[in-house]
């Protein structure tokens, strides 16, 4: 491991055993916070390569263009029905969904006024910088950087791709019907999971699922996560929520078999199950559990409009209209590549979902032609 890799890691440790040493023991939250996210130190905070194929994971904007033109033509139902319409993008990685949306939407005509990008990385935001100057003038112009959620009001689009699995997750155990939460402590310089009560908040969330669990049952939830919701849809007056991320409804996440979680770990496209190894240097995420979203956005006055699968969003978005097979046989061969790995059900297909919700808004989307209901 290079010497700069070593530092950031040496140095990330140290800080989390600070903040044990001050605080007492740290949720696993806590912890999953510090090491994505600790400025300068946290995994999207570093400055190490992460996106793309040489990096950790590939994520499907970054296959090529073509996850970005079918949302191009979802957004393209919506903005033309909105006052002074905005795409509003959270966890905007690499900027290339951003970029290649624009594109897509000025060949429609249908640009939104602005495009925002919240991003909680710094050192992501740069990269992003770096790959909207690249845009034609008319394009980049549009595209600004919040340091919040908006405070006022708003007509448009929410989006996320794979954010809601990056967000810190609470990992609990149920003993004996109780549920207790996994902190961690360092015993002798390492760290150490030891389990306590929940706090009667986080407590509720939790029993607000309703789960029945069999005795020692291992598994994780995001916390807070309709005041989350709250605080990036509470000022869009009219308007579509669309997230898409690797997850499962409620009952095949917290399915009796599926008894020790769904944490996974990345590191240079392997996958690991350890996340206190390799701290700061590798992604930690947990898949998504699709029913608590669903509820969340209900919560906080959304209407929850399609449920669908990667896939079949996908082809009712017309993927196979950016594929020409009278083109050059190199470029086609290529998309054709592109598209199998979005939509094969092995792939991404079938893994990924697309959850949408609408505001004061009520239009049918091509892409959520099928839903899945039963599965949420
Ligand atoms: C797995 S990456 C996905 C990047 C991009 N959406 C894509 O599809 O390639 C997760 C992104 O979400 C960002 N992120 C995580 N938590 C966030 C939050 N609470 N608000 C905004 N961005 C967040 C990360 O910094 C990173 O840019």
């Amino acid at each position: 491991m290079s010497n700069s890799l070593e530092k950031i890691k040496s140095s990330l440790q140290h800080k989390i055993t600070a903040q044990i040493k001050q605080k007492g023991a740290i949720s696993f939250a806590e912890f999953m916070r510090m090491v994505l996210y600790e400025p300068g130190l946290g995994y999207y905070s570093a400055g190490l390569f992460k996106f793309g194929v040489e990096g950790d994971f590939v994520t499907s904007s970054e296959l090529g263009t073509l996850f970005a033109q079918c949302h191009a033509r979802c957004f393209a139902e919506i903005l033309p029905n909105l006052t002074k319409p905005v795409v509003f993008e959270l966890g905007a990685g690499s900027g290339r969904f951003c970029a290649d949306v624009l594109v897509a939407l000025a060949a429609m005509e249908c640009l939104p006024d602005e495009y925002w990008i919240l991003e909680v990385s710094a050192d992501l935001k740069l990269t992003q910088q770096n790959a909207i100057n690249a845009l034609p003038e008319d394009l980049a112009k549009r595209v600004r950087w919040l340091d919040a959620p908006p405070h006022d009001s708003f007509e448009g689009v929410v989006y996320a791709n794979e954010v809601l699995d990056a967000l810190p997750v609470e990992v609990f155990q149920c003993i004996e019907n109780k549920y207790q939460r996994l902190m961690l402590t360092d015993v002798g310089g390492e760290l150490t999971e030891e389990w306590q009560d929940f706090s009667p908040e986080l407590l509720s969330q939790l029993e607000q699922k309703k789960l029945s669990l069999p005795n020692g049952y291992r598994s994780e939830f995001i916390p807070n996560l309709a005041a989350w919701m709250e605080s990036i849809t509470e000022c869009l007056s009219k308007g579509i929520v669309l997230m898409v991320d690797y997850g499962y409804g409620r009952p095949v996440y917290y399915h009796p078999q599926r008894n020790k979680g769904t944490l996974v770990c990345h590191r240079r496209h392997q996958a690991n199950f350890n996340p206190y190894q390799d701290v700061g240097l590798q992604d930690i995420t947990a898949f998504v559990e699709f029913t608590t979203v669903a509820e969340s956005m209900e919560v906080v006055g959304l209407e929850v409009c399609g449920f669908t699968t990667q896939a079949d969003f996908l082809i009712n978005s017309g993927i196979d209209q950016s594929i020409d097979p009278s083109g050059d046989y190199q470029s086609y061969f290529k998309k054709v590549t592109e598209m199998k790995k979005l939509v094969m059900p092995e792939e991404m297909g079938e893994k990924f979902k697309v959850i949408a919700a609408q505001k004061n808004l009520s239009i049918e989307l091509s892409g959520f032609k099928v839903n899945h209901w039963q599965t949420l």
